[in-house]
């Protein structure tokens, strides 16, 4: 068979695949050859740096052997069995979580994506509480299904409003210290935005979870104050609601612990995550539950469920991944190198207008760009995004990627998120090419 040109490649994705949460107009794809550690290759055999581990996944870099030979050895033993079996894979893999996760999250539902692991989550949570609301944030995203695309906050949401969701999801404020959305200032707001979920709570009733990424990713890379999630978990405590962490993106070592919670101590009632559970290179979801939680299943149908769930082909790297994770000490190395980047992206702040914030935990950046540092007006609005008109942050990423260096944008911030195997020295060059890239937002700060 004759392999297709890459013009034929590109003519074909675009005229008979969809391209994902955009306009399918004017989608014009580089076509990826090849990737390994933290470059990945184009049909012209250009490399670009993945300073965000494709959609914050890769986090062990492409192409990890020992991940990869775990997907062989799996598909030649045994590719495939039903949910109802056991298999060594699963009961492997469970101890490894038990090790992994916060102590107490030891039940575990595989699926083979985070937008499901929510929708597993959500169904868990009304049935064991018996009740129906589930309070999320604005600034969020917890995937695209009818569900989980009900409890996200961002625009992605607004096509589907009002029929195409799940009722019952509610919206609480988020936390934002940089642009608090109940425009207090921290610390001397005694942390209203938590203090408001109560409030809903109480008001609402029938309120069944709350659900959050505890670092929110692709809205920001916002990090709450210390004492958000502790006063969370009590508030969820006091008035009987779950708590639902989110960490499909904040998982796996990113933050600089193996889960964003443990950076304040806090153990949801329920987690989620997918991503960099099996570093990407196979989809898998995973929703978490305590004892308490799965204890309520015992004696009630569990009435919940996938012809792939719990493959064993997606179980396999996960237990390579966590493996490879422990023998890198991936989490400390998160910190190590969030402390190379973190005062060089400090430094851009200094020298370029357009920077309006630069935040981060772990080796996960966010960096925000404002027409005025004194308004914190934004280059562009969600409304931008949805309706399909040039993001500036686009412009940048895309001067970028002809310096060949891929970096995450969304509305009017950029999301830092490589993988967590980089040298110092691919940091330098990502970091030039963003400085670089950085004078075509300067150009347009408001004098
Ligand atoms: C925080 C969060 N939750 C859920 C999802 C949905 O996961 P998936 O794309 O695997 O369905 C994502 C995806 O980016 C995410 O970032």
């Amino acid at each position: 068979m004759q392999p297709l040109s890459s013009a034929e490649v590109k003519r074909i994705t675009t005229k008979n695949t969809y391209g994902t949460w955009r306009r399918q107009k004017g989608w014009n794809p580089v076509h990826v050859v090849d990737a390994e550690d933290c470059h990945f290759t184009d049909s012209d055999g250009k490399k670009y740096l993945d300073f965000s581990a494709q959609l914050m996944c890769v986090t062990l870099g492409h192409k990890n052997k020992a991940v990869i030979t775990a997907i062989q050895n799996q598909a030649r033993d045994l590719a495939y069995v039903g949910p109802a079996w056991a298999t060594t894979v699963r009961a492997e893999l469970a101890k490894r979580l038990i090790e992994v996760l916060p102590k107490g999250l030891d039940k575990f539902f595989f699926t083979t994506s985070g937008t499901e692991a929510n929708e597993a989550a959500f169904k868990i949570a009304r049935m064991m509480t018996g009740k129906t609301k589930i309070i999320s944030r604005y600034r969020s995203y917890h995937g695209s299904t009818m569900g989980s695309i009900a409890a996200t906050g961002d625009p992605r949401r607004w096509a589907m409003e009002p029929a195409g969701k799940i009722p019952g999801v509610i919206f609480a404020p988020e936390v934002n210290c940089y642009k608090c959305p109940i425009l207090h200032t921290y610390p001397g707001c005694g942390i209203a935005c938590v203090e408001y979920v109560e409030h809903m709570i109480a008001n609402e009733s029938d309120v069944a979870a709350v659900i959050l990424e505890p670092v929110v990713g692709t809205n920001g890379v916002l990090i709450p104050p210390k004492e958000y999630l502790p006063r969370l978990r009590q508030i969820c405590d006091k008035h009987g609601v779950l708590m639902i962490a989110d960490e499909v993106m904040t998982g796996w070592c990113r933050t600089g612990k193996w889960f964003a919670v443990d950076n304040w101590g806090v153990v949801p009632d329920i987690l989620t995550t997918a991503k960099g559970i099996t570093n990407a290179a196979i989809p898998l979801g995973l929703c978490a539950t305590t004892e308490k939680v799965a204890s309520y299943f015992e004696d009630h149908f569990f009435s919940h469920g996938h012809t792939y769930e719990a493959h064993p082909l997606t179980l396999a790297p996960a237990i390579a991944s966590i493996d490879e994770m422990k023998r890198l000490n991936l989490a400390a190395r998160a910190v190590e190198l969030g402390a190379y980047i973190g005062p060089k992206l400090n430094a851009l702040k200094e020298k370029h207008p357009s920077i309006g914030e630069v935040r981060g935990i772990g080796m996960f950046w966010g960096v925000e760009l404002v027409k005025n540092r004194k308004t914190k007006e934004p280059f562009n609005t969600m409304k931008d995004k949805v309706s399909g008109t040039p993001l500036l942050v686009d412009k940048v990423t895309g001067r970028m990627m002809t310096n060949g260096v891929y970096m995450q944008a969304w509305v009017s911030h950029f999301v830092i998120a490589p993988p967590l195997i980089i040298r110092e020295s691919e940091i330098d060059e990502g970091v030039a090419a963003f400085d670089e890239a950085l004078s075509i937002a300067d150009a347009e700060v408001e004098a």
